[in-house]
């Protein structure tokens, strides 16, 4: 099934499940062309791609590897079209490219673009395609990279789009270095199911919150406890999803006490970029959802604590120095994880997990 099989009217109309086997790579190994959404991700293909990862950072310990590294793909060229703000995910995108030997060009602003005299986005991305042979995009709209995945594909020049960010719904890059150095964190100390992830701050807006939330549901027995001010609670789509998949879950207001029950703490910040009117936000009490000294007191010895970055204060910078603390390594993971992804879009899994470094 690809992409230029369907309308898309009719693609439109699919669920997400529905929807994966049309992003898949046409060699069917499962691995994906177009990376839209974290449902795109089952357990196998999660494995799959933490072992690339993991193989791509030891290979990149050496000279020989990293130069090895830097010429499989040295022919490609990425565009990185991020038309939100972006420090980790531009950058670590940017950086997974370099090792990997792919050539990048970037519209960090549309008001540098022909946007800026009238052109849509449509057609920018598809003039992006014509110079580039993966697009790598963020953007306040949701749905948008969904639409140019289609547009695409649909076109003389099909390429894979990446959506790194899109609107207030997915973040799937995101999803998959957080479950990365879930994996990495639990690996020695029984691995990540079973666990008890507690997600804290503003879940009815975080994107990545709702790619993470579906990513755990594919570990045995994970429970989710979502804790935040009743106007920033987890939306009901997170909840349906949850129970369709059998997943225990609690919905909280208590972050002491979720923690005591945590492996994992995954806090994030208040989107106010979202808000509807100027200073909404500002208005809910969040004083109770920050994590400080009491709360890394009461988190377990193996316990690990993550934030998708930036923060402002809900996490406190005393515990950025406790081991549990993971959100310095969850940045760089993402590196990793991200350039195990393209290397995997553009068929290099098995070439680079079996070569000799
Ligand atoms: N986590 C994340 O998406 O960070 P940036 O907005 O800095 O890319």
């Amino acid at each position: 099934m690809r992409l230029n099989d369907i309308s898309w009217e009719d693609f439109e109309t699919l669920s997400l499940e529905q929807k994966r086997p049309y992003l898949e790579r046409e060699e069917g190994d499962g691995l994906p062309y177009h990376t839209l959404f974290a449902q795109q991700f089952d357990r196998s293909l999660l494995e799959r791609l933490c072992a690339l990862a993991n193989r791509i950072r030891f290979i990149n310990k050496s000279r020989e590897g990293a130069l090895y590294l830097k010429s499989v793909l040295a022919h490609k060229r990425a565009m990185l079209y991020f038309s939100q703000p972006s420090s980790r995910t531009f950058l670590s995108h940017l950086a997974a490219c370099q090792i990997l030997g792919v050539t990048t060009g970037s519209v960090r602003d549309a008001a540098t673009s022909s946007e800026f005299k009238g052109e849509s986005k449509e057609d920018s991305i598809r003039t992006f395609s014509s110079y580039f042979d993966m697009i790598i995009m963020r953007s306040p709209e949701q749905g948008l990279a969904e639409k140019m995945a289609w547009e695409l594909s649909n076109s003389s020049r099909s390429i894979p789009i990446i959506n790194a960010g899109s609107g207030k719904d997915q973040h799937p890059t995101q999803a998959l270095l957080d479950i990365y150095t879930l994996v990495r964190s639990f690996e020695n100390t029984g691995g990540l199911d079973g666990r008890t992830v507690v997600f804290c701050g503003d879940l009815l807006r975080g994107r990545t919150v709702r790619s993470l939330s579906y990513l755990l549901t594919r570990y045995e027995g994970v429970k989710q406890i979502f804790v935040a001010p009743k106007e920033l609670q987890v939306p009901q789509d997170v909840i349906s999803m949850l129970e369709e998949c059998s997943v225990d879950f609690e919905v909280s207001t208590n972050l002491k006490d979720a923690v005591k029950k945590s492996d994992a703490v995954y806090m994030t910040r208040i989107q106010d970029e979202w808000d509807s009117s100027k200073g909404a936000s500002a208005k809910i009490d969040t004083s109770m959802f920050k994590f400080g000294a009491e709360e890394l007191a009461l988190l377990k010895e193996d316990g690990c604590l993550l934030h998708p970055l930036p923060r402002r204060d809900e996490i406190a910078t005393c515990c950025d120095r406790d081991p549990r603390a993971m959100y310095w390594r969850q940045m760089r993971n993402g590196m990793w994880i991200r350039a195990a992804l393209i290397a995997a879009t553009f068929g290099l899994e098995r070439e680079i997990m079996g070569c000799g470094y």
